[in-house]
């Protein structure tokens, strides 16, 4: 390969040239997107921190649904604010909680749109952390049951996905069994399996009311740095029976991703999170880049490290835009 012999730009020379080069494909069905379900009826009220997102009532869901499914889109994960908080975050697993009764509802309205859920105690607990507390730690153990019923109750209500976030050791195991036993073996486990302690959270924070209200996450999520040990907490949940493993956030992440994509013979999600959809949507706004244009190379750049599909907040309007709409 010496130039004057090769010329890689031969093959850039046009558009048609280009796409039957291209290496990755970005479309509909490689997109998750998220919704915040909030109490009350009637409601949809954009969230301050993620411009273009909403807060939605159960009743406006199949909506948002509908238009995600014509776009081809295949799947949507939920986030639920609950109407009351409790040190144990007892409305994540009550049957008529939030999320319970957001299920319902699309798996009524539009039943072949695959639903995921969020299993974590974060958005539920009054104190603000993803577990159960003993003093000022979370307490391990205690939460895994919590979770576990968390999990059964959104099975329960028709999720088809549950996707424990709260990086607890041993969840996934604790979630398999007790979903096995309560004769739902075809619900799948998507697991946050290197989720990081990041910055990049800020926006989904605020938008779910779920800031701790004192430390911070550190002593469960991943430290930053590290990499092979993103390795081992993938190795474990598959191990315990997760299907498929999320790397979160996704663009400070690449790395981690294209290894887990490589040691591993599963399906790797990845999560463009708040902040990464923030950031650009900022940036667009203030004119230093062009909002649609960055969109795209970071959900390209994020399935071309590896990532099978992407939950992102800018899953609609790529969605409308890749299928030229
Ligand atoms: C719940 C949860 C978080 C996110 C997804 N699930 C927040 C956190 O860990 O603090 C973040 C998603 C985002 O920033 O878009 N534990």
């Amino acid at each position: 390969m010496r130039y004057p012999q090769y010329r890689p730009r031969r093959l850039r020379r046009n558009e048609p040239l280009r796409r039957l080069v291209q290496e990755t494909d970005l479309s509909p069905r490689h997109l998750v997107y998220p919704l915040f379900v909030v109490p009350g009826n009637g409601i949809r009220r954009e969230i301050p921190s993620l411009p273009g997102q909403f807060h939605l009532s159960v009743d406006k869901l199949p909506d948002v649904a509908r238009e995600a499914k014509s776009l081809g889109i295949l799947g949507v994960i939920l986030f639920g604010i609950p109407s009351r908080k409790d040190p144990l975050g007892s409305e994540a697993y009550d049957p008529d909680g939030i999320i319970q009764r957001a299920i319902k509802e699309l798996k009524n309205s539009v039943p072949d749109l695959v639903v995921i859920t969020d299993v974590c105690l974060c958005e539920y607990t009054d104190h603000g952390h993803c577990g159960v507390l003993k003093g000022e730690t979370v307490d391990n153990d205690a939460t895994l049951e919590l979770l576990a019923r968390t999990a059964v109750s959104q099975a329960r209500a028709g999720a088809d996905v549950v996707a424990p976030s709260d990086m607890m050791d041993g969840r996934v195991g604790a979630i398999r069994r007790a979903l096995d036993e309560e004769g739902f073996s075809d619900v799948s486990i998507l697991s946050y399996a290197a989720k990081y302690c990041s910055a990049f959270y800020g926006p989904f924070r605020e938008a779910a009311d779920s800031a701790p209200k004192f430390g911070d996450r550190k002593s469960y999520q991943m430290d930053p740095p590290n990499w092979r040990e993103a390795l081992r907490e993938v190795a474990m949940d598959i191990e315990e029976g997760a299907d498929i493993v999320m790397v979160k956030p996704a663009m400070p992440y690449l790395d981690v991703i294209a290894r887990v994509k490589e040691e591993f013979l599963y399906p790797v999600a990845a999560y463009q999170v708040s902040g990464e959809f923030a950031m650009v949507k900022a940036a667009d706004r203030l004119g230093w880049v062009d909002g649609n244009r960055a969109m795209m190379e970071c959900l390209v750049a994020i399935r071309r490290a590896g990532a099978d599909f992407v939950l992102t907040y800018a899953a609609l309007e790529v969605a409308r835009i890749l299928g030229g709409g």
